[in-house]
Order: structure tokens, then C-alpha cells, then sequence
């Protein structure tokens, strides 16, 4: 089966071809980091505008890198939340032309539950139970799986999302959007120490597995600005970070925010446990799966633990349209397809 996946939930354009939920036949994303660049971060009436100009383009590039005509796609699964509305109605309005055009069935699909999936393309599948990990600029949370299409949420970030306190320490540090891979490359450049600053890793109660990211990125900010004034602001004339004192900035701040998901997936999997499970696998995905540190002791965890670990490929671990299309297949099996009233969302479904 043939599913053509469509994504648009933020700042990038995406469609692909998916041959029975795994196979990736193409996958074509257009980003739009320098419409944004100039703002320091995403502008809702940009992304939406650049969605309508650059939709069809990225739709031609898919059928045409895939080498499949539009007659032989199965079925048409987009992306309809959580995100920002203007963005997914591109998507979705596309989706539903397409669909209803072509007469195939239309499955609407959970961009944080797609991020699941991406670890599982082009690759055998999963076995279950398994415990799932998504990180990205809009969501940190654990999940319980039965299989793909059965989860159970268990844990979630209390205020900023992993990726949203990389992005806001990036911009503390002076570095430029997206903030992210920028900070992953300063940590990573050679005589960074990671223990020069000890930065508050959160615990939350005894048995939380929620997250709290709000606390370190105030440290950092603390410790870059110096610790406000009583009349509000900060000390005036503090001397400007040495580039050294930015790398161990850096680095002390990627250790903390890495071992804080390191010790919630340890929780993590003695509650599943408790209730029954013995996971099997550890499904990750999202934007921070992209991070070297977490991609290392996300590894060593896993083997720790004795569980598969299903880390995405890079181009997979950021937002594209591949894992749309490839969990829009398991949608489709549960029985699980939508019709033309089907709708977009800010807020994500689990
Ligand atoms: O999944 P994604 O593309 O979009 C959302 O669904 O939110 O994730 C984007 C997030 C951004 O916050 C970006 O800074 C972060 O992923 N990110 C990284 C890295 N690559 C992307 N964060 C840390 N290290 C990276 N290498
Ligand atoms: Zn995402």
C-alpha cells in the first residue's frame, strides 16, 4: 500500500511516499529557517503563506523522487495537529482535495504520535510493549505503547519543552535560530567541559515522571547575566562570555537537560514495570533526538536496560512527512481512517 503523507505544522513543508507504513519511497522537505531567521523564531503568518507557495511544489517532488503517479497512491494522511492553525489547514486543505479527488480513503494523524514512529522507517518493526520518548520544540513526553496505535501517555514536560529551552539558552548565549543544533555544535567542539558549571537537573516528587526544564534554563540565564537587580534588569557592564565560557556554558547546560531525560526514562520504565510491562523496545523521536549527547546516552540506556532502541534516522528525527505516512498505515490497519469534516488542531491528542 502506497500512502502519500503530508506535514505542515509549523515552519516546514513536507510531503512523502510510504510503501506499507516502512518503506520510505521518498521524502522531500522544505524548510523555511530563512523566512524566519531574521525574527528569532517562527512568525505564524509567514509559515502559513509559505505553506500555500511551496505545498504543491513539495507534493510534485515527492510523486516524482518516488516514481509513482498520483493514480497509484492507496491513501492520503496528513498531519492535523497539535500545531500552529494557519500552517495545518495548508496541509490538511491539500490532503482533503487530494483524497476526495483520487477517491482514497484520508487519515488524519498526530504529529507527536508520528515522531514515535520515525525510528521504525525503513526498518523491520518494533516489538511491543515498548516505552516511548518524544523531545521536540513543542512537546517532551513519555508514552506507554501496546503496539503503534495504542499509547498512554505517563509523563510530560510542566513548562518548556526540551527543544524550547535549547532554543531559549541558544538565544541567552547569543547564538543564532534555530537554536538547537547550534548549542549541540558548541557543546560538541573539543575542550568543552560539560561539569564546569553544575546546572540544577530536575527531579520533581519521588516517583515523577514529568519534566521541568524551566528551572535550568533560569540557571543559565543567571549565571550569563548575573542574578537580576531589585529594581528588575541585571547587573549593568558585565564583561562580555570569553568563547571558551560559552562552550562550557554549553555543554554543562546540554549534560544537565540530557541526564534529566535520562533519569525520568529510568522511572519510566520501573512504573511500567510495576504495572505489568516489561518493555521491549524505547521508541524516540522529535527534533532533540537529533542532539549528539542524547543520541549517546539514549544508546547506552537502552543497553543498560536491555531494550531495542529505536532512534531515528537523522532526517527523521525533525519534522518531516515520512513518519505521517508511515503511522498514517498503522491508522489505517486499526481501521482508524477520517472523512472530509476532519479538522485542525493546536493541542496534540496524546
Ligand atoms: O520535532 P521538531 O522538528 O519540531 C517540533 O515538532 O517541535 O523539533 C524542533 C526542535 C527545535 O526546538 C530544535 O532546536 C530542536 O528540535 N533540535 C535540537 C537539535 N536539532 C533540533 N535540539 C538540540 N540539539 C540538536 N541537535
Ligand atoms: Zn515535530
Amino acid at each position: 500500500m502506497l500512502i502519500l503523507g503530508i506535514e505542515s505544522s509549523c515552519d516546514e513543508t513536507a510531503a512523502a511516499v510510504v510503501e506499507d507504513g516502512r518503506r520510505v519511497r521518498s521524502s522531500v522537505v522544505a524548510s523555511q529557517i530563512e523566512l524566519h531567521a531574521e525574527y528569532g523564531g517562527v512568525v505564524p503568518e509567514i509559515a502559513s503563506r509559505a505553506h500555500v507557495e511551496r505545498v504543491h511544489e513539495v507534493l510534485a517532488g515527492a510523486l516524482d523522487q518516488a516514481g509513482v503517479r498520483l493514480g497509484e497512491i492507496d491513501a492520503v494522511a496528513v498531519g492535523h495537529r497539535p500545531g500552529l492553525i494557519g500552517s495545518l489547514l495548508v496541509g490538511v486543505s491539500a490532503a482533503k482535495a487530494l483524497a476526495w479527488s483520487l477517491g482514497v480513503p484520508l487519515i488524519g494523524v498526530d504529529h507527536v504520535h508520528a515522531h514515535l514512529h520515525a525510528g521504525s522507517l525503513d526498518r523491520e518493526p518494533p516489538a511491543f510493549g515498548a516505552l516511548g520518548l518524544v523531545v521536540s520544540g513543542g512537546h517532551t513526553s513519555m508514552y506507554r505503547c501496546d503496539s503503534m496505535v495504542e499509547l498512554e501517555r505517563i509523563g510530560a514536560t510542566l513548562d518548556d519543552a526540551m527543544g524550547e529551552a535549547f532554543d531559549k539558552a541558544a538565544a541567552v548565549l547569543g547564538l543564532g535560530y534555530p537554536g538547537g543544533p547550534n548549542l549541540d555544535r558548541l557543546a560538541s567542539q573539543e575542550g568543552a567541559d560539560e561539569r564546569a558549571h553544575e546546572f540544577p537537573v530536575s527531579r520533581l516528587g519521588k516517583d515523577s515522571l514529568d519534566f521541568s526544564f524551566s528551572g535550568l534554563k533560569t540557571s543559565l540565564l543567571y549565571r550569563v547575566n548575573g542574578t537580576p537587580t531589585p529594581g528588575g534588569g541585571f547587573e549593568p557592564d558585565r564583561p562580555a562570555l570569553t568563547d571558551d565560557q560559552r562552550r562550557d556554558l554549553a555543554a554543562s547546560f546540554q549534560y544537565a537537560a540530557v541526564r534529566a531525560i535520562i533519569l525520568k526514562l529510568g522511572r519510566a520504565v520501573d512504573r511500567l514495570e510495576a504495572d505489568r510491562m516489561r518493555p521491549k523496545t524505547l521508541l524516540t523521536g522529535g527534533g532533540v533526538t537529533a542532539n549528539s549527547r542524547l543520541r549517546r546516552e539514549l544508546g547506552r540506556f537502552a543497553a543498560e536496560q536491555g531494550l531495542e532502541i529505536r532512534l531515528p534516522e537523522l532526517r527523521f528525527c525533525v519534522d518531516n512527512a515520512a513518519m505521517i505516512a508511515g503511522l498514517g498505515f498503522e491508522l489505517i490497519r486499526a481501521g482508524r481512517t477520517s472523512d472530509l469534516s476532519l479538522s485542525a488542531s493546536p493541542t496534540a491528542a496524546c
